[in-house]
C-alpha cells in the first residue's frame, strides 16, 4: 500500500509515494535540509495519520518553533526529544504511530552495546531494530543520517544494504537548489530526481527545474553553452560554463565543478588533436550553473563548445544549445530519448540545437526548432 506524502518531488523518488511498512534512510551533509524536509512532509502525512517524530538533535522547543516557521500544525504531530533507542521502542508501543521518523540515527543509542553513539556498531544494531519495527508493526519508518564529506564513518554507507530504500539529498550547502536522488530502492527505479529549493519558508518544490537552471544565464558572454540531460524519465537543462585563460604559471590549471574531471581533461585532449585548438598553455575552468552534477555523456559535447567559445572568446549564437557524447576521434555520438529532449529544448525556447548526426529515421524535431547535425566536433 502507498500513500503520498505529500511532497510530488519526494513522491517521485520514492517511486509513487511512501510505501507502508518500509524503511526509508534520507542521508546527507549536515545542514542541507534532511529535518526540514522530514518535518514538512509531517504536516500533510499527519492528515490520515499519526507520527511520531523523534529527535536526538532538537529540543521540543526548538522542533515547534520550526514546525511554525513551516507552518506544519497537527494534533496528529507527537514529538519526542529522545536518544535510547529502549525508550523510543516503549513511545511507539504506547502511542501506536503509523509513521515513525528518526532525527538522526547517529545520535540513538542500544543500552546492550558498550560503543558510543554513532559508531558503526550502534548504527547498525539501532538500525536493524527499526527494521524489523516497520516489518512487524507495519509502521513506516523514515531515518535521517549525516552523511560526512569525506570517509561516509558511520553514515547510510553501512546501513545501505539493510534498507528498503535509501536516498541522498544533494546539493551545495550555499546554493539555493538541492537534489534528492534515490540511491537503492526496492519499490521503485532509482534514476529519478526531485528538485527542490531552500528557501525562507523551507523548502519548495521545483517543479520546472530546466527554468529554474537557466534563470540569469547571460547573454552574448562568450563560455557558456545550454545542456540537455536526462535525469532518470525527465530530461532537464543546464547551463555549463567555461573559462579558457592564459597560464600564469608552468602547469595549466584546471578544475571542474558539476562535471567529471577526468572527462574534461580527456575533451580538452581531443579538442587539441582534432581541432587544433592549443589549450595546453590555458588554464580551464569549467562550472554547472545551479550546483547541479551532470554525469550523462550528453554533457560532452556543449561542454566542449563553451571551452571553445571561451578560449577563441566568441559566444554561441543567441537561442543556440546542444548535448551528444564525443568520442575520442572526435566524432560525435548520438544519445538516447532524442524526442523527450528535443521537446523540452523546444519548450524552453531554444530555436536552434547542435545534435551528432542521426540516421535519417530517427528525427522528429518540434515545429519551430531548427536542428545542426555535425559529425564530428569540427562541424559541430
Ligand atoms: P536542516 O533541515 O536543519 O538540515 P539537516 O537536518 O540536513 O542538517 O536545514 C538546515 C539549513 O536549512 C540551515 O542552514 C538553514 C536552512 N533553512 C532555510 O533556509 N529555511 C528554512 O525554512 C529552514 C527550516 C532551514
Ligand atoms: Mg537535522
Amino acid at each position: 500500500i502507498r500513500f503520498p506524502t505529500g511532497m510530488g518531488e519526494l513522491d517521485r523518488v520514492l517511486g509513487g509515494g511512501a510505501v507502508q511498512g518500509s524503511l526509508v534512510l534520507v542521508g546527507g551533509a549536515p545542514g542541507i535540509g534532511k529535518s526540514t524536509l522530514m518535518l514538512q512532509i509531517c504536516g500533510k502525512l499527519s492528515e490520515n495519520a499519526k507520527i511520531l517524530y523523534v529527535s536526538g538533535e532538537e529540543s521540543p522547543r526548538q522542533l515547534k518553533l520550526r514546525a511554525d516557521r513551516l507552518g506544519v500544525q497537527s494534533d496528529n504531530l507527537y514529538v519526542l526529544s529522545e536518544t535510547c533507542l529502549g525508550d523510543v521502542l516503549e513511545s511507539v508501543e504506547e502511542e501506536k504511530p503509523d509513521v515513525l521518523i528518526v532525527d538522526s540515527i547517529q545520535t540513538l543509542y542500544q543500552d546492550s552495546l558498550e560503543s558510543p553513539a554513532g559508531s558503526v556498531a550502534q548504527v547498525r544494531a539501532c538500525t536493524l531494530e527499526l527494521m524489523q519495527l516497520a516489518k512487524e508493526g507495519n509502521v513506516t519508518v523514515f531515518v535521517i543520517g549525516h552523511v560526512n564529506k569525506d570517509g561516509f564513518i558511520a553514515g547510510p554507507k553501512v546501513l545501505e544494504h539493510m534498507v528498503d530504500c535509501v536516498l541522498y539529498f544533494e546539493g551545495e550547502q550555499h546554493m539555493a537548489y538541492r537534489i534528492l536522488r534515490a540511491a537503492k530502492n526496492r519499490f521503485g527505479a532509482t534514476n529519478e530526481i526531485g528538485v527542490f529549493e531552500m528557501s525562507e519558508h523551507g523548502l519548495v518544490e521545483v517543479a520546472n527545474p530546466s527554468a529554474a537552471m537557466l534563470a540569469g544565464h547571460p547573454q552574448g558572454a562568450s563560455g557558456n553553452c545550454i545542456a540537455c540531460v536526462m535525469e532518470g524519465s525527465r530530461p532537464l537543462l543546464a547551463e555549463v560554463q567555461a573559462l579558457a585563460a592564459k597560464t600564469q604559471f608552468g602547469v595549466p590549471r584546471r578544475t571542474a565543478a558539476g562535471v567529471d574531471y577526468n572527462r574534461m581533461v580527456l575533451l580538452l585532449a581531443i579538442l587539441e588533436k582534432r581541432c587544433g585548438l592549443f589549450l595546453s598553455s590555458s588554464d580551464v575552468y569549467v562550472n554547472v550553473v545551479g550546483g547541479m552534477r551532470l554525469d550523462e555523456p550528453a554533457v560532452d559535447l556543449p561542454m566542449l563548445l563553451a571551452i571553445a567559445s571561451s578560449f577563441r572568446d566568441k559566444p554561441l549564437p543567441e537561442g543556440v544549445m546542444s548535448f551528444g557524447e564525443v568520442g575520442l576521434t572526435g566524432e560525435l555520438r548520438s544519445v538516447n530519448h532524442l524526442s523527450e529532449r528535443l521537446s523540452e529544448v523546444h519548450r524552453l525556447g531554444f530555436e536552434t540545437c547542435i545534435i551528432p548526426k542521426q540516421r535519417k529515421d530517427q528525427i522528429r524535431a518540434p515545429q519551430g526548432l531548427a536542428l545542426i547535425e555535425a559529425c564530428n566536433i569540427a562541424e559541430a
